[in-house]
């Protein structure tokens, strides 16, 4: 390990979201939220992988509205950047020297393999780049470059930690112990939220119709009609069952997230009452989850300078960890140091 290596001995947990799309409660619930108290026991860092987004087009006026937007959201929900390492990718240049190795150490049958790429590469068939291919590859040095221990990941990106690890022991195999082979940290149960008009697909912030996600900064009005709409069935029950109640199912793990009720007390309390009743209570839930979080937003989000000095200080941290990784690196392929 280089002499350099930071104070922070607590094993590092990382984790980052695209800037495609905003943010929905699926993030919030799913994910952010439970980033929350990690900084208890774990040197968190938590980015925003802007350079991932490029693989798909996007304006660049919406991506650069977009990226202040989740990083004040970020802060809006709670993450303090005194306490965690907050950061965007593109300032950390060690993500994409670290991606061009690992891409020398990931097999081409590998990535043809990942099912994120298949989807992708169908949704965007005018459009399949070099990146969509390699975006597990910069996913791989996102982690690897922090030694991070725990990746807290959703199940869509199980099989991108996979490969993280099958990369990282191939090279420690190489060339010595370099690298940190991480582990997926997986969610609570019930924290993974499913699309309001299709409960049995993960709700997505990008790609979906708007009907079909609640979004972070969506106003009450919206929120109420949103889950007032929402696809359940025919049968009435309010009972937790994935297979043959997905959408009552999905309401129930939404409630029950903002609630901290568990599954047993929401039938108690209201099986028998109707959905309209029990849809309330869940768009009710969600509009007093949401209504800290839009306020601090509001407060937030109009000082850029502010933010980018948050920034800044997240960059100047994460910089000064990956560039340790990086001279080890190097120092193991036999590159001459700089
Ligand atoms: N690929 C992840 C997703 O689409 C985002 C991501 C990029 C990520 N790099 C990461 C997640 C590193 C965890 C760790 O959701």
């Amino acid at each position: 390990m280089s002499s350099d290596a930071p104070a922070d001995k607590r094993p590092v947990v990382l984790s980052g979201i695209q800037p495609s799309g905003r943010l929905t409660i699926g993030n919030y619930l799913g994910a952010i939220r439970n980033w929350l108290p990690l900084n208890a026991d774990y040197d968190t860092h938590y980015m925003l992988v802007d350079l991932h987004a490029i693989s798909v087009r996007q304006d660049p006026a919406e991506r650069l509205e977009r990226c202040y937007e989740f990083i004040a959201l970020y802060l809006a929900c709670g993450l303090d950047p005194d306490k965690n390492v907050l950061f965007v990718q593109s300032h950390v240049p060690a993500h994409s020297q670290l991606a061009w190795v690992l891409n020398c150490y990931t097999q081409y049958g590998e990535l043809s393999r990942m099912t994120q790429f298949k989807d992708k590469a169908a949704k965007h068939a005018d459009n399949v780049n070099a990146g969509l291919f390699c975006y597990p590859v910069l996913m791989a040095a996102d982690i690897l470059l922090y030694d991070a221990r725990k990746v807290p990941v959703g199940d869509d990106q199980r099989q991108h930690l996979e490969l993280t690890r099958t990369i990282a022991q191939r090279f420690n195999r190489s060339h010595g112990e370099t690298f940190v082979v991480p582990e997926t940290m997986t969610p609570p149960i019930g924290a993974r939220i499913m699309g309001l008009q299709t409960p049995e697909a993960k709700m997505s912030k990008s790609e979906d119709a708007e009907t079909n996600a609640v979004y972070l900064l969506d106003e009450p009005k919206r929120i109420e009609r949103k889950i007032k709409r929402a696809v359940t069935d025919m049968d009435g029950a309010i009972r937790f069952d994935q297979e043959n109640k997905p959408g009552v199912s999905n309401l129930m793990s939404i409630l029950a997230a903002c609630t901290g009720d568990s599954f047993e007390t929401i039938e108690r309390d209201y099986d028998g009452g109707g959905y309209g009743n029990f849809k309330k209570a869940v768009a009710d839930a969600v509009i007093a989850t949401l209504e800290p979080v839009q306020q601090r937003y509001a407060e937030i989000r109009g000082d850029e300078a502010a933010l980018r000095e948050v920034l800044r200080d997240g960059a100047a941290k994460a910089n000064a960890r990956a560039a340790a990784t990086i001279e080890r690196v190097h120092h193991a392929l036999g590159f001459i140091p700089a």
